[in-house]
């Protein structure tokens, strides 16, 4: 079975489990884990940011970047395809009272101008205020497209001479920099608080980091005990995210590459189905008359994907593929998509 389901299904390398086996440990409550100690000064440095917070999840880390910035019955801005608006289960209203308003997008990429044009500021009593602004670089749902680093350049001066938070939800904004040669520094500079994980393209079974001022780092400490995220000998896991850092994220762009060879090859197949000049990163978006149909023949195939809408279906590419296989995957699902 070739899964390209999601770049979340890679298991640990034997490299990875071995470092995890040897790494120093003791209780990250106690601030005494100086394997989780490694990786957050280590995330800083390369987020161009003060200091950072290893969270168990993607979710976490941007539950708690939004707490940061948003009082009860504040505001947050986003795309309306994005993780924190679709995917982490309310959690930002339901938890913190945070409420939610979203622009369109082609793809998931904003402009900047569409974002200023939204921003509540000074409303008096009659509007919800605006506190954040959240940007995801790439984004998911919009198929691993990656955001025009300029625009977002221009958003965030914007933000910071009006007073608004900026949060970039960075799940895989080491496929974004590997795409644009920004660096992931560039890319921190821009935002208040960002978020990376390492259980993406990067291949840790767990772990996000936060990074942002010292501050606001402490105070997201204290938050995530709260929340129930405080964990003892975290150090196992924080080993293989830094077995992560240095292994994975220098070859994340062959990622890139197998997404376009997965639709050249598809393509030849079902033209139409996958245009390969919209694959940008590690995600190729397949559009079919029937997609769960499509994807149950794939299935029957040998190849899992995910089925996004009635008509649409996603294919990541991640460590645990070869390029032959996601050709042979390309091929297949060209051959499901006419069948
Ligand atoms: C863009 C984006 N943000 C956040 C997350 C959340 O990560 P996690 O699944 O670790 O909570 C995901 C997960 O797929 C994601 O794609």
């Amino acid at each position: 079975m070739i899964d390209l389901r999601s770049d979340t299904l890679t298991r640990p390398s034997a490299g990875m489990l071995d470092a995890m086996m040897t790494a120093p440990v003791g209780d990250d409550v106690y601030g005494e884990d100086p394997t989780v100690g490694a990786l957050e000064r280590r995330a800083a440095e390369l987020l161009g940011q003060e200091a950072a917070l290893f969270c168990a999840t993607g979710s976490l880390a941007n539950l708690l970047g939004i707490w940061l910035h948003v009082p009860p019955g504040g505001e947050v801005l986003c795309d309306g395809l994005a993780h924190i608006a679709r995917a982490e289960m309310g959690a930002h209203g339901a938890l913190h009272g945070v409420t939610m308003r979203t622009w369109s997008s082609e793809r998931g990429k904003l402009v900047a101008d569409d974002v200023l044009a939204m921003l509540a500021i000074d409303c008096g009593p009659y509007l919800v205020e605006t506190a954040a602004v959240e940007v995801e670089d790439t984004s998911n749902f919009g198929g691993g497209t990656v955001q025009d680093f300029n625009e977002v350049s221009r958003l965030s001066d914007e933000l910071a001479r009006l007073g608004i938070a900026r949060h970039l939800d960075g799940a895989r904004l080491a496929n974004a920099a590997a795409a644009t040669g920004h660096t992931l520094a560039e890319y921190g500079q821009l935002f208040d608080t960002v978020s990376l994980c390492l259980s993406k393209g990067l291949g840790a079974p767990i772990g996000t980091v936060l990074a942002g001022s010292a501050a606001d780092m402490a105070r997201a400490r204290v938050q995530r005990k709260r929340l129930g995220g405080g964990w003892r000998q975290a150090g196992i896991l924080a080993a293989a995210g830094l077995w992560g850092l240095d292994h994975n994220l220098p070859r994340i762009a062959e990622d890139h590459v197998a997404a376009r060879a997965f639709a050249d090859a598809a393509s030849r197949r079902a033209p139409g189905a996958v245009d390969p000049g919209s694959v940008e990163t590690n995600v190729a978006l397949v559009e079919v008359v029937n997609a769960r149909g499509v994807a149950a023949e794939c299935e029957r195939r040998g190849v899992r994907l995910s089925v996004l809408g009635p008509h649409t279906l996603r294919a990541v590419t991640h460590l645990d593929v070869t390029l032959e296989e996601c050709i042979a995957a390309g091929e297949t699902v060209g051959e499901a998509a006419i069948s």
